[in-house]
């Protein structure tokens, strides 16, 4: 076992919140959530997605952070920490795995947020300009949407060069709460419309004729890449927390937090999507599409527009670094890497695997799997609905069989004070998450290709 003397931890309780919180809000809630509701019916999704959220996603959420910081390392390291000589170990290795895909093609869309902050701040923003044609122009070219793509990797590679504390911790501070703002001023802006009214009723009047097993397997892939579950970002995270921290009330802050700004930025594009006539199931252009449309329609649009896009980008990086985060932390704990080169080599190598993602929309735009989409949607679809509940699969069968429920409840439950794991979680762990993980994906699978 590698000398863990030298381990960091948090500066504070709060530390840990926020970064978490930092990892869990970023593109996911912003331009994903929108999509996938969008692409799935509406109202109904986000039903599944909530029900998927507390009674899946909130007992894992605990359930990572307990193994990290019971095992006191990475994802590798921490199974083989609490299940020596087992195979175990793999589990971690598929999440290290699925971190560094996400990434690949993450990066590419906080490329386009970045591209975004400039058409924001030359004034593209108009209420004449054609947004559908100047997102899918700006995919479609070979070369910028790279560039945008290694800009945004470097700046990813340099927050978490600089390490837990003074890198991730300091970053992550200040962002979101200036986002969250940001966001409920455009909701204003949003719902004062003409025509908003068609957008709220889409997101919270459920047509229940619109549910297939798809519509599961879409919801649990949101919901787990929304709260950065499945892959071991929480053991990574959990590993560098002090017994003093109360578990239960951390995690809790992080899935409402999570949630409610997935539900605002909700609120703000479908009364914009409805107001403007554009198309809900336009897929991953639709944030992108809309949300330009509503800034041209404010006064000072360019500011509020840059301002936007601008911490779209930072909350996107602070999710990109809790992905970085877990591969390099693996390379530095097993193979005694040091942070910087580890940061730097996984850097490039994750860029060059995020290129074709980016080109599937353009060189690579012949490309489709039926009942998947392009080349994007396939690197999406590969990490989210499959690596990512396989992950949380994993993690649950883990700890509710192998380290036991009973231990994992405790180590959550250590600290004397504060917010307390119940009775529930052991049954939760053992039977309803795997099994219904099980279900959604069998059934997911079988209705994605037939
Ligand atoms: N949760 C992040 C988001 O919503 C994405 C992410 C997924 C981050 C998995 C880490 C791990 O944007």
């Amino acid at each position: 076992m590698p000398d863990l003397k030298g381990r960091e931890n948090w500066a504070s309780r709060l530390g840990f919140i926020l970064a978490a919180a930092g990892s869990a809000v970023g593109l996911g809630n912003i331009w994903r959530f929108p999509f996938v509701v969008g692409t799935n019916g509406g109202a109904v999704f986000v039903l599944i997605y909530l029900v998927i959220v507390i009674f899946i996603g909130y007992p894992l959420m605990v359930t990572e952070t307990v193994v990290g910081r019971a095992g006191k390392r990475n994802p590798v390291g921490a199974f083989q920490a609490l299940a020596p000589n087992s195979p175990w170990w793999l589990a971690g290795a598929l999440g290290v795995f699925t971190g560094f895909l996400i990434l690949s093609y993450y990066s590419v869309v906080g490329g386009w947020s970045l591209a975004y902050v400039i058409k924001a701040l030359t004034g593209e923003f108009t209420t004449d300009a054609d947004f559908v044609a100047l997102f899918t122009g700006h995919i479609s070219l070979t070369i910028a949407p790279i560039i945008w793509h290694a800009v945004f990797m470097v700046l990813t590679v340099a927050i978490i060069a600089g390490g837990v504390v003074k890198g991730i911790q300091r970053w992550v501070q200040f962002l979101w709460p200036v986002m969250a703002v940001l966001i409920v001023i455009l909701i204003i802006r949003a719902l004062t419309l003409e025509g908003s009214g068609a957008g709220i009723a889409f997101l919270f009047r459920p047509d229940f004729s619109e549910i297939t097993a798809r519509t599961f397997l879409d919801a649990i892939a949101q919901s787990f890449f929304t709260l950065s579950l499945g892959m071991g970002v929480f053991i990574t995270y959990g590993s560098y927390l002090s017994d003093r921290d109360n578990v239960p009330s951390s995690a809790a802050t992080v899935v409402g937090l999570d949630t409610g700004i997935a539900i605002l930025a909700g609120l703000v594009i479908f009364p914009a999507v409805f107001a403007f006539g554009f198309e809900p199931g336009a897929g991953a252009g639709l944030a992108f599409i809309t949300l330009p449309a509503v800034f041209a329609e404010m006064p000072v649009g360019t500011l509020f527009g840059t301002s936007f896009f601008l911490l779209l980008s930072l909350a996107a990086l602070t999710s990109a670094i809790s992905l970085l985060e877990v591969v390099a932390s693996w390379l530095i704990d097993e193979k005694g890497w040091t942070r910087k080169s580890a940061s730097a080599v996984l850097g490039a190598v994750i860029f060059v695997v995020g290129i074709p993602a980016s080109l599937g929309f353009s060189a690579f735009s012949g490309f489709a799997i039926p009942g998947i989409g392009d080349l994007f949607d396939t690197y999406d679809w590969i990490a989210n609905s499959i690596l990512l509940p396989l992950g949380g699969l994993l993690t649950a069968v883990f700890a509710g069989y192998v380290w036991k429920a009973k231990s994992a409840r405790a180590e959550a439950n250590k600290d004397h004070m504060g917010m307390k794991i119940g009775e529930w979680y052991g049954p939760a762990l053992r039977y309803v998450v795997p099994l219904a993980i099980i279900l959604v994906m069998a059934f997911g699978i079988i209705d994605t290709f037939v």
